[in-house]
């Protein structure tokens, strides 16, 4: 007997509010996109994407790069007309579960400096650039890219408690 592969689509109810990983490059590139975020040298396998639905329509995105005990949230954003509903706030949920999971002992974000006080309200202090750098080499190119081109500030907050 062939194997038939099974196409297996998660069914969304109106207004309902789900977040699940996704390997749809098409919904994270949309996202990034409409983020205004110009994200190099990211895309290795070991990235996990996060993608907050309600009902079928795509409201959010999270990314996080895994490197050891550590991991960057390189991207959290909400689109705007969702904002303040909680959204954002499942995200970060879902990335300290899926970090957990992967044996992170230290999570870093990067944010705009208007998102800046949701990172502390959630736990994260404000840390210098150097330490991400020291920690993920690939972000030595920025802020030219990455979300240094609007200016950002890096957080961190501990995992292992
Ligand atoms: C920061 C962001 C992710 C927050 O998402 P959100 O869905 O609006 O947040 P939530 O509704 O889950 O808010 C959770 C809590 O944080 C607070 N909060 C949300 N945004 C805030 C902000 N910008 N400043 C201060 N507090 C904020 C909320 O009031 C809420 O507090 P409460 O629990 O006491 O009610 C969203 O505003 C966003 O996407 N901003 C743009 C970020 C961006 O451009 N990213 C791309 C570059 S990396």
């Amino acid at each position: 007997m062939s194997a038939i592969p099974r196409k297996v689509r998660r069914r969304r109810y109106p207004g309902e509010l789900v977040v699940e990983q996704t390997r749809n490059a098409k919904l994270v590139d949309a996202m990034i996109a409409a983020a205004g975020v110009t994200i190099a040298e990211i895309g290795s396998a070991d990235d996990c994407f996060l993608a907050a639905f309600e009902g079928d329509d795509p409201v959010g995105i999270a990314g996080l790069a895994t490197e050891v005990d550590a991991a960057l949230l390189f991207i959290l954003f909400v689109v705007p007309g969702r904002r303040r509903r909680g959204v954002g706030a499942r995200l970060l949920a879902g990335v300290r579960e899926a970090a957990q999971a992967r044996g992170v002992r230290r999570l870093y974000a990067v944010a705009l400096e208007s998102s800046v006080d949701f990172f502390w309200r959630s736990g994260f202090a404000s840390v210098n650039q150097s330490e991400m750098v020291e920690t993920f080499s690939w972000t030595s190119t920025w802020p030219q890219t990455g979300c240094g081109s609007q200016g950002y500030s890096v957080l961190r907050t501990d995992l292992s408690a």
